[in-house]
């Protein structure tokens, strides 16, 4: 059943132009579609169009009925043999919106229809050539009544509306741009609409427009915001401007993913669109920021230039998040940035990479394509990028964008194209690099040192390997850039002399297994740092010492490193307690800590940064068998030790940081970020004072930020005032599904004994929809991806739980159940009774009839490994 890349074959036919006519109606939609197709080559195979769950009322060929004996359907082809070499076929079929739950395809969220059609949502609307090579241009015509539906929405501009004899309403859309049905949109609903508009650096007017629920319009100023700056950016930086007239944005409330680009009329999951101050945090602002520049910048690196086949999924999604990584880093101008993206590749990708679902950037063998939009593809995807950009510079890098877009608009590429514009726009030879595409699996660089002070030479030995995964068992030496940093042990940086010279910004290049640097004219045994900025999504092992780590998490220039740093020097404890080697972290580290709490030269997002422990995800991926209670205890004790000793400097900086204005910017983010740092080393400390101050805090903050601050510690906690907060914002938000969400997700990750019965009641409240893929992944993932203590309970309970709820989204939305089953297929990382309890529930799941080829997969690959 797997489709392999190497597999690919160019297609036996080609659609040029197609004409849409969309009925619509909830149960029993009308699609007629007007194909112009044309063969390929010389060859006399038939026509083979991709379609499922569609009821095929007519079809003709250049205007004639085609007789029965002509054609052969099956549950996910139409085939039709004997036919010319250019022909028009009509097609008229008919479809379900409403029974729709998988939200692929034609389905309702709320009343309004709306469609996801990538990966191959679009064979669930008619019969197509169902693949990316494919580039058509589309003309939609929507039917329907204009009461219920006052847009009526679909891709590039609309040139007509009518009123018909039957008083429907038809209007009529036109893309001018060719393109794969994936980025087919439409949406008919009723909204309010926020408008807008941008001129572009060659002075056209493009005309935003933002469609939210009705009544949600006091939610839409800061989407809108972000998309002119996204427009903005991509222009100055990429010299790329927005090709259509008009630009639209919906926001759903039933949407599986974040978004999703279709050309001219992109469709968000409302997650993304809708914010303000009192209903949704600084995170909800930064994620709408970068999701709207994710979507926009997939306009060039998705839409004009698009995919060959869904292997090259991470041409385009790679590239866009960090595209969308550099937008937000530039419009904050933070280091803090990059070491969130860092904290998303340690704690989700490197757990991928050494699971049962490992896959390349570029996967070479796929059973369901929505399995794949992972963290993979994306976020090591984009370091993938980054490591190019940081090879070949930000000015070689833009060199091979121009190319890139000069050689391949208008088609349907690989990644080998998009590499080959990099090299040939400078020369430079990334044939070595490319392993990155092929290879899954986390490499580790282990780094040893040497220092001859007669010589004042200093000497890094590296070695690099990549362990086997599980679709993998051999592994090359990859292309891994390192940036690298010398220190006196004042934390001063030392100028950099090597025999062999180092690229822009101090990057050596480890290409082959081993390697050796010699620095010249050293006057002291040095520190190192070895992978400034995440120069490369790797493992780096050097055997620091305490005082090393202290010193780079105190003084190094580049703020990743000094959170690495630091977050190196807690694991080394956590670990050491753990495995019940220590009893106690050394005075010296928790002096650190205050030191650090203490420095008024560390800006106030990367305190509070330096002042988290490692998380627990995190510490998962740095070991193979893991008895969980055994960490979770010493994360436990780590913190019991380390509090007090921060306790009285949290206290003041805590009241410090109260006294300023809410605002959005970002200084006033950092205080709020830093100051929830400190509210939970004082809940630490004393349970009491943090109950007042939670309690304070909730009552008279004005914004979600705060006020979830106050929610998270005191249900973290268990604080006493938790369940009156808890209830007080339940009265408060109840009908704000979008706002619930947050509720749902602390009463999953309720740190109690009785958050099982808490789940039960939980469930049963009216604004739960396990439907509703936000709804259902708050609770859900709340529960079981970061309730580690009830999760993994001894009795197993935690994992039978989650399987439920796995068996009832199976039929109901098999994307979202294959993703929320994510946790019990890590079954291998644990120690028994864990591992054999989570495996027992993953068997059952595998025995489920009906059980969707996305769960298929995953299951039934986490099962083999
Ligand atoms: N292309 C969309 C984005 O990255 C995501 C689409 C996801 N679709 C899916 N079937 N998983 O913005
Ligand atoms: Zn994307």
């Amino acid at each position: 059943k797997a489709k392999l890349l190497s597999d690919y074959q160019a297609p036996d036919f080609t659609i040029d132009q197609i004409e849409l006519t969309i009925e619509l109606d909830a149960e029993n939609t009308k699609v007629t579609s007007t194909l112009r197709v044309q063969r390929q080559g010389k060859h006399d195979r038939p026509l083979i169009l991709d379609g499922e769950q569609l009821q095929l009322q007519s079809l003709h060929i250049d205007g004639q009925a085609v007789p029965q004996q002509q054609y052969h359907q099956t549950d996910s082809t139409l085939t039709i043999s004997d036919i010319g070499d250019e022909l028009t076929v009509d097609i008229v079929v008919t479809i379900n919106p409403a029974a729709n739950t998988s939200l692929e395809g034609l389905y309702l969220s709320d009343g309004a229809f709306c469609t996801q059609c990538e990966a191959e949502g679009f064979r669930k609307i008619t019969y197509y050539l169902d693949r990316p090579d494919v580039l058509a241009r589309f003309t939609t015509k929507i039917i329907g009544d204009v009461e219920q539906f006052p847009f009526m929405l679909s891709n590039g501009n609309q040139i007509a509306k009518q009123q018909l004899a039957d008083g429907r309403t038809a209007v009529t859309w036109q893309d001018p741009f060719p393109k794969p049905c994936y980025l087919f949109a439409l949406v008919a609903g009723d909204f309010d609409l926020l408008e807008d508009s941008f001129t572009t650096m060659s002075g056209r007017d493009v005309c935003l427009q933002l469609f939210v629920d009705k009544g949600n319009l006091d939610r839409a100023d800061y989407a809108m915001e972000s998309l002119k700056n996204s427009m903005a950016w991509d222009e100055k930086v990429y010299g790329l401007e927005y090709d259509l007239d008009i630009y639209m944005v919906v926001a759903v409330d039933f949407f599986n993913m974040g978004a999703m680009e279709n050309k001219g009329l992109n469709v968000f999951n409302s997650k993304y669109v809708l914010a303000n101050p009192s209903s949704a945090t600084d995170q909800d602002f930064n994620g709408i920021e970068s999701v709207i520049g994710h979507e926009y910048f997939h306009n060039w690196t998705g839409n004009r230039v698009t995919c060959r086949d869904w292997f090259q999924l991470s041409l385009k999604e790679g590239l866009t998040v960090f595209r969308d990584q550099c937008f937000s880093e530039d419009m904050t101008g933070s280091a803090v940035n990059r070491i969130d993206d860092v904290a998303i590749i340690r704690s989700h990708q490197f757990a991928e990479d050494a699971g049962p679902m490992a896959h390349p950037i570029r996967p070479q063998s796929v059973i369901e394509m929505n399995n794949f939009y992972t963290v993979t593809v994306y976020n090591k995807g984009a370091e993938v990028i980054r490591m190019m950009h940081t090879l070949l510079g930000a000015d070689g890098f833009r060199r091979g964008m121009d190319l890139y877009f000069e050689r391949h608009d208008g088609q349907a590429v690989t990644c080998d194209d998009f590499v080959a514009a990099m090299e040939d726009a400078n020369s430079f030879d990334l044939s070595h690099f490319k392993t990155w595409y092929q290879q899954a699996g986390t490499p580790e660089v282990t780094v040893t040192d040497h220092y001859d002070a007669d010589s004042q030479t200093y000497t890094l030995e590296f070695s690099q390997q990549t362990p086997a995964t599980a679709d993998q068992a051999d592994k090359k030496a990859t292309h891994v850039p390192l940036r690298l940093g010398l220190y006196d042990s004042d934390g001063a940086a030392l100028p950099l002399n090597t025999d062999s010279p180092l690229t822009d910004g101090n990057v050596y290049s480890l290409i082959t297994d081993t390697d050796t640097l010699v620095f010249n004219g050293v006057a002291s045994h040095p520190t190192p740092a070895l992978l400034k900025g995440f120069s490369a999504p790797i493992k780096l092992s050097y055997d620091y010492s305490d005082e090393q780590l202290l010193t780079l998490s105190q003084h190094c220039d580049d703020g990743f490193t000094r959170w690495d740093a630091m977050q190196t020097l807690l694991a080394r404890y956590i670990w050491g307690i753990a495995d019940g080697v220590i009893n106690e972290v050394p005075t010296q580290v928790i002096a650190g800590l205050v030191a650090i709490s203490q420095n008024q030269h560390i800006d106030d997002a990367l305190k509070a940064r330096l002042l988290q422990l490692p998380t627990v995800n995190g510490l998962l991926n740095q070991r193979e068998q893991i008895d969980i209670h055994a960490l979770l205890d010493a994360l436990e004790t780590i913190r019991q030790q380390v509090a007090p000793a921060l306790h009285q400097t949290c206290t003041s900086l805590y009241s410090e940081l109260q006294q300023s204005q809410y605002s959005l910017d970002a200084a006033s983010i950092a205080k709020r970020s830093l100051s929830a740092s400190c509210l939970s080393w004082i809940a630490e400390a004393n349970g009491q004072q943090a109950d007042q101050l939670c309690q304070s805090l909730y009552d008279s903050s004005d914004n979600m930020t705060e006020q979830l601050n106050a929610l998270t510690i005191a249900n973290r906690f268990d604080l006493p005032c938790r369940s009156s907060l808890m209830d007080q914002f339940e009265q408060r938000w109840q009908d704000d599904g979008l706002v619930m969400d947050k509720w749902l997700n602390l009463q999953g990750c309720w740190n109690s004994e009785q958050c099982f019965d808490n789940l039960k009641t939980v469930e049963a409240k009216p604004f739960f929809k396990l439907t509703n893929p936000n709804r259902a992944r708050s609770l859900i993932a709340g529960f079981a991806a970061m309730n580690y203590r009830y999760f993994h309970a001894e009795d197993g309970s935690g994992y039978q739980w989650l399987s439920q709820k796995i068996q009832n989204l199976n039929s109901i939305n098999p994307q979202i159940a294959a993703r929320l089953i994510n946790p019990l297929t890590q079954w291998r990382k644990f120690t028994a009774p864990q591992s054999i309890q989570m495996k027992a529930c993953l068997e059952q799941i595998y025995q489920l009839k009906d059980l969707s080829k996305d769960l298929h997969e995953i299951v039934g690959k986490s099962l083999e490994y």
